[in-house]
């Protein structure tokens, strides 16, 4: 199953400019792929694609079996929210909720809030916030903060997880966290991951290295 795009292109503004062209990918599942490429080459562009977020001008893109373009928003919105978990490199965390709210609110909708309770505490506990639940966002670091989004991002046990530069805005220390986190997700979870990142040091930690350049796959290879 995993992520296929099929010839998918994006073009943006008047007069219209390519940001993506002719894109083929399969990302199976079980996969941890880093979207390497300079500032600009498209990487964003392709992942907001690839997770549904944004669509393509042209192609095809099946996620999990699903064409997700023949899908209704509705339930493409319920796919998202059981499947997909998603972490940027700003958090946006509600201000009015607590640590353990934020992590919580993807529960809300199936009405899981209750019984993800001491998962999500679990959660919080494994990126080193477990005394710092019923704080708000603003009492915490940027770096903590992030950890509360990557919390969020996997009480649905997402089967694919996506992550724009999530250490992009870290210290060294927050970004070997948060990476060691998705590593460990990938090992013990079969998450699939998608990574965008420029810095090779990271990009260095997936399975496998897209490299894009001028919206076009350049280089895709496996780790060896
Ligand atoms: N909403 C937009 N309107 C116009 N141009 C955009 C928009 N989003 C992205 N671009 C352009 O598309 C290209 C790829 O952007 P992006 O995917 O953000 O690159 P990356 O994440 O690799 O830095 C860039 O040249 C960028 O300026
Ligand atoms: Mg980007």
């Amino acid at each position: 199953m995993g992520i296929c795009a099929k010839r998918i292109s994006k073009t943006i503004g008047r007069p219209p400019v390519n940001i993506l062209t002719n894109i083929d990918l399969q990302i199976p599942d079980g996969d941890f792929a880093a979207l390497t490429g300079r500032s600009g080459s498209g990487k964003s562009s392709l992942l907001y694609l690839l997770s549904s977020l944004d669509t393509a001008s042209t192609g095809v893109i099946e996620i999990d079996g699903m064409d997700i373009y023949q899908m209704d928003p509705e339930a493409l919105g319920q796919f998202r929210n059981e499947k997909m978990g998603f972490i940027f490199q700003f958090h946006y965390l509600l201000t009015e909720l607590t640590v353990l709210e934020n992590v919580l609110f993807p529960t809300r909708k199936l009405g899981q809030s209750g019984q993800k309770k001491a998962y999500a505490e679990h959660l919080l506990n494994q990126v080193g916030l477990g005394d710092k639940l019923h704080r708000f966002p603003r009492q915490l670091s940027g770096g903590e903060q992030q950890r509360v989004a990557i919390a969020r991002a996997f009480i649905m046990d997402p089967k694919y997880l996506f992550a724009d530069e999530p250490t992009g805005s870290l210290d060294s220390a927050n970004g070997q966290l948060v990476m060691k986190i998705l590593s460990e997700a990938h090992a013990t979870q079969k998450t699939t991951i998608i990574l965008v990142t420029h810095d090779p040091y990271f990009a260095d930690m997936a399975k496998r290295q897209i490299l894009l350049s001028d919206g076009q796959i350049l280089i895709d290879e496996l780790e060896t």
